[in-house]
């Protein structure tokens, strides 16, 4: 039920959470709490859904969905009322930011814009990822499905993951994976994520092949001479790749 506790806790949460982005954010620096929560659009979107998913708990039907409609209306930022969101919790910029029904986030995280913590398909129940504490996901990042982001991980900008992420490691990429673990380099011959097999490119050149040769078979055949397969051999990988390897 919605009561003196539930508004004392709700004031409590808004305040940590302008703390936090006056911690977070240097341009956040030396501007008064009133400033912050007028201009600060992660801010303004965290209020919004501290109220709403306190509305939705006590399973107060409507409004949750029409505050975090209003609120996505004015920061872009979309969180669902059901999403259960920790202490001091930082939104960076914000737009684009899409937090899911059931995705869980710890205490001290941070996200920059356009984050996704959003479901891998049409799966119903525990859908989204759940993320620990101390943890910094940074722009345009996607995290898909019930994974784990353990705590003090560090996602990169644009990292994709679909996979559990290891406690204070830092991931990157897509498929994201660990370039970090415990602040050390990964090593090892498994480290090298650039130069990958690329089996697509692998099935495309076996299939050329093989046409190649049925036409040369086909035109022995018909007593015709063999044609010019019009198949060039796929150039061996030259000089350094786009990725940066
Ligand atoms: C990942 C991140 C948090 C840095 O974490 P870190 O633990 O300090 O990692 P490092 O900077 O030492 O980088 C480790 C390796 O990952 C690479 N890397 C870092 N970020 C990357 C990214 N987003 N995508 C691909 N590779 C990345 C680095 O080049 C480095 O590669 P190397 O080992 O070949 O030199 C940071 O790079 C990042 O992406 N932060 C998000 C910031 C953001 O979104 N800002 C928006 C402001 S508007």
């Amino acid at each position: 039920m919605l009561g003196l506790g539930t508004l004392r806790r709700v004031v409590k949460e808004v305040r940590s959470d302008v703390a936090a982005a006056r911690d977070r954010d240097p341009a956040a620096r030396g501007i008064s709490s009133l400033e912050i929560l007028g201009s600060w659009a992660g801010v303004q979107a965290l209020l919004a859904h501290r109220v709403a998913h306190a509305l939705h708990a006590a399973d107060v039907p409507l409004a949750p969905h029409a505050i975090a409609y209003l609120s996505r209306g004015v920061t872009g930022i979309e969180i669902h009322p059901g999403a259960v969101i920790g202490d001091e919790f930082f939104i960076d910029h914000g737009s684009g930011v899409v937090i899911g029904e059931t995705a869980e986030i710890g205490d001290y995280v941070t996200l920059y814009q356009g984050v996704t913590l959003g479901g891998t398909g049409f799966q119903r129940g525990k859908r989204h990822p759940t993320v620990g504490d101390n943890v910094t996901i940074g722009s345009g990042a996607k995290l898909l499905g019930p994974i784990t982001v353990g705590h003090g991980a560090r996602v990169g900008a644009n990292t994709v993951i679909v996979e559990d992420v290891p406690a204070r490691s830092t991931v990157v990429g897509n498929p994201g994976h660990p370039v970090k673990v415990e602040g050390r380099k990964v090593e090892g011959p498994d480290a090298d994520w650039i130069h990958l097999p690329d089996p697509v490119a692998d099935a495309i050149k076996a299939l050329s092949e093989r046409i190649a040769e049925l036409e040369a078979r086909l035109a022995e055949l018909a007593g015709g001479e063999r044609p010019d397969p019009g198949v060039r051999e796929l150039r061996p990988k030259r000089g350094r790749s786009s990725a940066g390897g």
